[in-house]
């Protein structure tokens, strides 16, 4: 019997620091009314000086760990998603493989920008359904804060750093378990639109490092269509209906974009878990941030069908749905 992937525990991590609307519209020419009506974001965490991508998915990945009861020695492979590692190389997964005692198997990350996350989980789920891994840990950070460009006010005002992870388990089937874990991965990409949101720089450019850049409107716009399209996708490849679907996390770029996305699946928005309010924009790290915390409050509960959806830069987009 193949395989299935199911989530044995989750974590997250946010910096200390938090930065409201107000306190960022004292260096930026912005306003709190602005940001909020143009994305729902009223704050962001912002890394201190020092604290690296490696160390929020230390930070997370070991919270994971704790909520699946398990120890960092008992990992087999770490897939970590993120477009700001510490370094060019090595990997930051090796960094985090080192920190939490994981002495055998492998690690490496993957660069799918606000996808990163759906990504990392697709890859880690093909590794244990194809028999050779039994325990993953898949990461999602950022500190997106290293590479904004802090007098762009079109872009700076909607990213935020922090850092999410799964523990994934192989499960065969004993008590009914093959019922649970991730049912599909759909992933898609399109270079096509490298101008609407790059980074103007990196090991190979010329520019070592670089800012982001953006044409927001046709982002939103691409977004959209895109989303809704790897939605339906999945539905379809589980026979079920919007109807069927406990709860949608959805990357968290922007309220907008989640309720326009719902609007034309037929989400109702209280199936929608939210949190780019308080987080803004993390990247690769907003989908398990936001997992995190709807199921440590008790929102998504054992047995619930759980649909992950994201787009970034690439373009990239997929979609995971997972029975919890
Ligand atoms: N504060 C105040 N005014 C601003 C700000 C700001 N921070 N930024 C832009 N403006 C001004 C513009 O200069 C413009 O002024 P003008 O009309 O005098 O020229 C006006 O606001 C409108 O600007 P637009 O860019 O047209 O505003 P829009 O309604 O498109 O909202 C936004 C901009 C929020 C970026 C929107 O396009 C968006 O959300 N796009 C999606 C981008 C995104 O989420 N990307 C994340 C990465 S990809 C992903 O994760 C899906």
């Amino acid at each position: 019997m193949i395989a299935r992937s199911q989530i044995i525990g989750c974590g997250s991590y946010l910096p200390a620091r938090l930065v409201t609307n107000a306190q960022l519209a004292e260096t930026v020419d912005t306003t709190d009314e602005w940001i909020v009506e143009r994305s729902g974001i009223r704050q962001r965490h912002i890394a201190a000086e020092g604290e690296r991508t490696s160390d929020l998915a230390t930070m997370a990945a070991t919270r994971a760990l704790a909520a699946a009861g398990i120890a960092g020695a008992d990992v087999d492979l770490i897939v970590l998603a993120t477009a700001t590692p510490d370094n060019t190389f090595p990997a930051t997964a090796v960094k985090v493989q080192h920190r939490i005692g994981m002495k055998h198997g492998a690690a490496f990350d993957v660069q799918a920008v606000c996808s990163g996350f759906i990504y990392a989980l697709s890859i880690a789920d093909n590794f244990i359904k194809a028999g050779q891994v039994q325990t993953a840990l898949v990461i999602g950070a950022e500190t997106f804060s290293r590479i904004l460009d802090w007098k762009d006010r079109t872009t700076c005002v909607l990213f935020g750093d922090g850092a999410g992870a799964v523990v994934l388990r192989a499960g065969r089937g004993k008590g009914g378990s093959q019922d649970h874990g991730i049912l599909s991965t759909h992933l898609h990409s399109d270079g096509a639109h490298h101008d609407l949101l790059y980074v103007d720089g990196g090991p190979s450019s010329g520019q070592t490092v670089g800012h982001l850049r953006m044409e927001g409107r046709e982002v939103f716009r691409h977004a959209v269509v895109n989303l809704a399209a790897v939605v339906r996708e999945a539905l379809a490849a589980n026979d079920l209906a919007a109807a069927d679907i406990d709860w949608v996390v959805p990357h968290q770029a922007n309220r907008r974009i989640i309720e326009g996305t719902a609007r034309k699946l037929g989400f109702p928005m209280e199936r929608m878990v939210m949190s780019v309010d308080r987080h803004a924009n993390t990247s690769a790290a907003s989908i398990p941030l936001a997992l995190t915390e709807a199921v440590q409050d008790g929102r998504i509960k054992p047995g619930q069908l759980v649909l992950l959806e994201a787009m970034g830069g690439g373009f990239t987009w997929g979609s995971a749905l997972v029975r919890m």
